[in-house]
């Protein structure tokens, strides 16, 4: 049985004034979710990661890049060690944002999650198709290469350190999102390639989040798919009230 998941990507977006004030009401939504079997996270940027954390030790909290050298000459990186010196075990790798705009590829994401599980954290590891693909029907060729070339070398026990986030960049910030029918389409597809690459176990743990204009009111619809174990949300994950709203609308 795998556990619902609710990651909120907060991109560039609060100061860490506003991320304190939104962590110090996360303790509360927090312990919510869990007595309900629910398990939540956010990811600030790094100037706040480690305010969140101070304020709200249990909740997870999740970089949104990591170097996968542990120091060295990498002007304006960060370091895996200095994320865990402040408490974070959780990075987000292969955010479409960051293949667009930061030349982030299939090799630096396998480099970046190997570096995180030889640390013990756990990567929730971005996959998606432009619109062009998708368009083209292109999507399951695209996912096919992430997923293989992002997570080689990946054993069954190095999975279980891995969440998958299908993430349609047509669908991100636009309100346009991907049907349930798609999301579950390739959820569970990704889920079949986890099966070829490491077996039925590894296959049937791992956890398979949709992304892309999710919202309170459509995310029962997402969660309710057999191979959608969760969602990373990014604007409707800013507020407190609609973050608690995602929460409550899949109870
Ligand atoms: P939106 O929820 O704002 O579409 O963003 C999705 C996303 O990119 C989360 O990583």
């Amino acid at each position: 049985m795998r556990t619902k998941l609710i990651f909120g990507n907060w991109k560039m977006n609060k100061t860490i004034a506003e991320a304190k004030a939104f962590a110090t009401e996360a303790v509360a939504f927090d312990k919510f979710a869990k007595e309900h079997g629910v398990d939540i996270g956010v990811a600030p940027t790094f100037m706040s990661l480690a305010a969140v954390k101070e304020i709200a030790p249990e909740l997870t909290v999740a970089a949104q890049n990591c170097h996968f050298a542990d120091h060295g000459a990498f002007t304006g990186e960060v370091a895996i060690p200095m994320l865990k010196e402040v408490g974070i075990d959780w990075c987000i790798i292969g955010h479409s944002e960051r293949r667009t705009y930061n030349g982030e590829t299939n090799e630096t994401c396998n480099k970046k999650i190997h570096a995180l599980i030889d640390n013990d954290m756990t990567v929730i590891y971005c996959c998606g198709e432009t619109l062009e693909q998708f368009e083209k029907g292109l999507t399951k060729e695209v996912i096919n290469t992430q997923i293989r070339e992002g997570l080689a070398g990946c054993c069954k026990c190095c999975l279980k350190h891995v969440v998958v986030a299908y993430e349609p960049i047509w669908s991100i910030g636009t309100g346009k999102n991907a049907s349930t029918e798609i999301a579950e389409d390739i959820c569970s597809y990704i889920r079949s390639i986890i099966k070829d690459m490491a077996g039925e176990e590894a296959s049937e743990n791992i956890r398979i989040l949709y992304g892309g204009s999710v919202k309170p009111e459509n995310i029962r619809a997402y969660l309710g798919q057999p191979d959608v174990d969760g969602a990373l949300v990014g604007g409707a994950s800013l507020k407190v009230e609609s973050f608690k709203q995602l929460i409550e609308n899949i109870l």
